[in-house]
This record gives C-alpha cells, sequence and structure tokens, in this order.
C-alpha cells in the first residue's frame, strides 16, 4: 500500500469514528462511548498528519508540527483540569475562536505564499483559479464572523461585558448590507485578487462577526454557541479546501452541520426563530424596559422550610445554574434521599436550557447519584406542578419565569418555562432579589404562594437537613400528611 492510500485509509476511518462519535454523543447512555470514539479519530488524524508530513517535508518542519501539538496538548490538559463545569460554554465560545482564527490565517498563508508567487495557477491550472480564490476569500470570512462572534459569546458568557441585547439603529440593514457586500467583493476578488480587498473582507467580516453576537440577548445565548459551534465547522471545512487536507473537510462539515442541526432543536425547543437568531437578532425589536412595581416578597428561613417539606405530599425540585455555582447538588441529593426515607414523593423538573450548558443540571445530579427516574425533562412534569405540595427553586430564575408565558412585551416571551408557580407553595432558594441571566426581573418571587431563602443554596440545602435530622418532630406520619394536604 502506498503511503498516499494508507493516508486516505486512516483518513475514513477517522472519520467513521467521527461519525460514530456524534451518533453516541445523541444519546445519554452511549455518550460516553461517543466520547471515546471522538479521541481514538482525533489521535488517528494527528498520527496520520504527522506521518504525511514526514514524508513531504524536512525533519525540522515535523518537529514544529510535534512540537506544537505537545504544546497544545499540555495547555488543553491544564485547562480542562482546571476549568469549572459553569465556565464550560465559555471555554467552548474561546476554543471556536481559535478555529475562526486559525481559518483566517489559513487563508491568509494561502494568499500571500501560494497566490502572490505566481505558482497558484501552475499547481491547480487556470480553469480552477477562480474557484481556488472563491475558496480563500469565503474561508476568510466564514472563519473572522467565528473568531469575533465567539470572543463576544465569551466576554457574555463570562460576565464581562453586559448580556444584554446591542440594539444599534438600523442593526438588520447593517447585517444586510455586510452580507451583500460580500457576495460583491467575492466576485470583484475571483476576477482580480489583490491586497486591498483580503483586507476589506477580513475588517468586514471582523465586525460583522462582533455586531451578530453582540445584538442576541443573554436568554438566547445558548442557541448562539451551538450557532457558532456551527459556523466554526465551516471555517474548519473551508481552512480543508485550501490545505488539500479531505478529513479536515469530513470533520469540519460534520461540526457544521451538526451544530446547525442543535442549534434548530434549540431554537424550537425554546420557541425562537432561527433564522432570527442566527442572522443576529433579526426582527426582535428593543425590549421595552420597563421596570414595573412588583409589590412585596415573603421570607423563610431553613428551619421553616424544612417544616414545610415535611409536611409535603409531593415536592418537585427545579434546580438552576446558582445550584451549579454552590455546588449544592450532593446536599440536594442527600435532601431528596430523606424526603423520600419519609414517604413523600420527589422529583426533579429539569428546563433545557438551565444552567450555562445542555444537560448541565443532569450532570450535576447524575454526579450526586440521583437515580434518574425521578429526574424529568420540563415537558412531561409541567402538568404536573398544579396537584404538588412544594416546589424548591434552587438557584434557577429565568428559566422558571412566569413573565416568559404572561408578558407579551417581557424579552423572553414566548420562552417555555417551568411552570413551578402552579404549585401550593414555591421555595426559592438564591442569596439576593438580582435577575437571572438575561436581566429580567421574576414575578414569581412576588407571588403569595412564593417565599424567598435567600443564602447560598448549598448552605440553605445543608441547614434544612440539619433541621431535619434534629427535630423529631417533623417525622410527619403519612396520616398527619393526608391530614395536611387534605
Ligand atoms: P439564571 O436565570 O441564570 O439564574 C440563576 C440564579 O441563581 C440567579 O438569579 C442567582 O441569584 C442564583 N444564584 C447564583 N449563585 C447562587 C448561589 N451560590 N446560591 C444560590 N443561588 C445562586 O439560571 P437558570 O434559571 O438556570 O437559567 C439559565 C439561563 O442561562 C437562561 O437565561 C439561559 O438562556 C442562559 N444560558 C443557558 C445556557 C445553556 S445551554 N443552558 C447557556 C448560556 C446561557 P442570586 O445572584 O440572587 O443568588
Amino acid at each position: 500500500m502506498t503511503s498516499m492510500t494508507a493516508s486516505h485509509a486512516s483518513d475514513l476511518v477517522a472519520a467513521l469514528l467521527f461519525i460514530l462519535s456524534l451518533a453516541g454523543l445523541s444519546q445519554h447512555h452511549t455518550s460516553r462511548a461517543g466520547v471515546a470514539y471522538g479521541i481514538a479519530g482525533m489521535a488517528l488524524a494527528l498520527a496520520a498528519t504527522v506521518v504525511v508530513a514526514a514524508q513531504d517535508t524536512s525533519a525540522r518542519v515535523v518537529a514544529l508540527i510535534v512540537l506544537a501539538m505537545a504544546l497544545g496538548a499540555v495547555i488543553g490538559l491544564w485547562r480542562a483540569r482546571r476549568v469549572e463545569m459553569t465556565q464550560m460554554p465559555e471555554l467552548i465560545a474561546v476554543l471556536h475562536s481559535f478555529v475562526g482564527l486559525a481559518a483566517v490565517l489559513v487563508g491568509w498563508n494561502t494568499y500571500l505564499e501560494v497566490e502572490s508567487h505566481g505558482t497558484a495557477q501552475t499547481r491547480i491550472g487556470a480553469d480552477l483559479l477562480a474557484i481556488h480564490h472563491a475558496e480563500v476569500f469565503i474561508g476568510i470570512f466564514i472563519g473572522a464572523v467565528t473568531f469575533t462572534g465567539s470572543i463576544v459569546a465569551f466576554l457574555k458568557l463570562s460576565a464581562r461585558i453586559n448580556s444584554r441585547p446591542l440594539m444599534l439603529p438600523g442593526k438588520n440593514a447593517l447585517n444586510l448590507g455586510a452580507l451583500g457586500a460580500f457576495v460583491a467583493l467575492t466576485i470583484w476578488f475571483t476576477i482580480s485578487p489583490n491586497l486591498p480587498l483580503m483586507i476589506t473582507v477580513t475588517v468586514l467580516a471582523l465586525a460583522l462577526g462582533w455586531h451578530l453576537v453582540a445584538s442576541i440577548g443573554g436568554g438566547d445565548m445558548p442557541v448562539v454557541v451551538s450557532m457558532l459551534n456551527s459556523y466554526s465547522g465551516w471555517a474548519a471545512a473551508a481552512a480543508g479546501f485550501l490545505l488539500d487536507n479531505n478529513l479536515l473537510i469530513v470533520t469540519g462539515a460534520l461540526v457544521g452541520s451538526s451544530g446547525a442541526y442543535l442549534s434548530y432543536i434549540m431554537c424550537k425547543a425554546m420557541n425562537r426563530s432561527f433564522i432570527s437568531v442566527i442572522a443576529g437578532g433579526f426582527g426582535i425589536e428593543a425590549p421595552a424596559g420597563r421596570e414595573e412595581e412588583q409589590g412585596e416578597y415573603r421570607e423563610v428561613r431553613a428551619a421553616e422550610a424544612a417544616e414545610t417539606l415535611a409536611q409535603a405530599r409531593s415536592v418537585i425540585i427545579t434546580p438552576g445554574y446558582g445550584m451549579a455555582v454552590a455546588q449544592a447538588q450532593h446536599p440536594v441529593a442527600e435532601l431528596t434521599r430523606q424526603l423520600r426515607e419519609r414517604g413523600i414523593e420527589v422529583r426533579f423538573g429539569v428546563h433545557p436550557v438551565a444552567g450555562r450548558l445542555p444537560g448541565h443540571m443532569n450532570v450535576l445530579l447524575a454526579e450526586a447519584k440521583v437515580p434518574y427516574d425521578i429526574v424529568l425533562e420540563m415537558d412531561e412534569i409541567n402538568d404536573d406542578f398544579a396537584d404538588t405540595s412544594v416546589v424548591l427553586v434552587i438557584g434557577a430564575n429565568d428559566t422558571v419565569n412566569p413573565a416568559a408565558t404572561e408578558d407579551p412585551g417581557s424579552p423572553i416571551a414566548g420562552m417555555p418555562v417551568v411552570r413551578v408557580w402552579e404549585a401550593e407553595q414555591v421555595i426559592v432558594f438564591k442569596r439576593s432579589m438580582a435577575s437571572g441571566y438575561a436581566g429580567v426581573q421574576n414575578p414569581l418571587f412576588f407571588r403569595e404562594n412564593s417565599s424567598m431563602l435567600f443564602g447560598d443554596a448549598k448552605q440553605s440545602v445543608e441547614e434544612i437537613l440539619h433541621a431535619l435530622s434534629t427535630d423529631g418532630r417533623h417525622e410527619a406520619t403519612p396520616a398527619a400528611r393526608q391530614a395536611v394536604a387534605g
């Protein structure tokens, strides 16, 4: 077998491993295998790259490639070990920005090294030259949009800049104008490639990427992260065309299309328009910015909450980002165990975008060994709240905001939410009256059947556990509970 055939064969096997990886990641119980397939595919792809490079280039270049890989591996391992679960989306955003930047650099390198030395025509052939020019231009455009878009996403997710949407006058016209200009510039570049056009498209795409993501509000950020994932895939595919690397084209297309599909599913789940989100909040007007008077809220202490829980017939726990910040999953799992031991029905209602990344809450609850069968999706449990004694909202805010269903003027209007307010009593665990990620006030806190348990969620749950263990009176019998409920 020639080295070229061996390299094609390894590309094919790696591509199949990536497809198996995506298939594995689509289900909970096969996700570990999915990750293993992905690692195997990437290891194979990297090894094949070094082997092919070793045949085509000097030992010095191979040494540089190996050095770059080793450096990348060390930095990657160091970051992966240190990153908190709550920081994953921002880390992913940074990684997407690297893919975008790499695509821009590959495009520029191809132009400067190949085009300007006049070797492109001999290597590619005159008839394919226009296509090659278009590849350079499109690769730079997608890469630069991904680069700055991902940086803005990182800044918003890490709360370094405000998560509110930027509302420049005529923002849709600006985005459409930039797209139109890109098409015109691409045609011009294929006819007569030159440096000023390269600079213009790079600056245009950097500005467009920044503006697209800056225009999207906090509540829609989960979709933006998966959309940038898709863009980074297309940027990698474009780089694959320029580098003549089939595996990069296939991998980029897999990431691009699966990211686009995930964005579509998330938009459907959150009742958002897919086109509107990928077009930088197209058609979304600035929220009215009203701060309505919400009235009074009630406060409870952990001991009272323990008493309420001990007398409950059924409890639903709705976790959110605050549970992750407080790392309260272990005491929450212990509370669940103790309440179930007392014969109280305990279930979890998980919103699809609770926390900061898809499946965030499920991972934390699984880590704390909460049984899978009592962890239900929002749609599975939403009709059961009206028949529930107590809901514990642990560090969730936007995902339990009734304004989404009741106030058409709210920035999160139309987003499906967990209908916790329908229960007999709601206890909200948080540290203050501060708003959630989307920056909107939550009328739930002011409802008559709601009370606030202020403090760090982990500490509050531990105080409840303490109160339950020290006060024998809380050992309510099923008959007593029936009396309370009835
Ligand atoms: P949020 O709306 O972000 O609210 C979390 C609440 O937790 C805050 O109001 C905060 O209030 C409280 N909190 C923080 N630290 C706490 C602690 N140590 N102890 C107790 N409470 C604490 O959370 P959510 O309901 O999970 O909604 C998620 C939001 O993030 C949505 O807007 C969603 O669109 C967005 N988002 C989601 C994703 C994905 S994919 N899941 C990705 C990016 C963004 P205090 O400060 O008063 O304590």
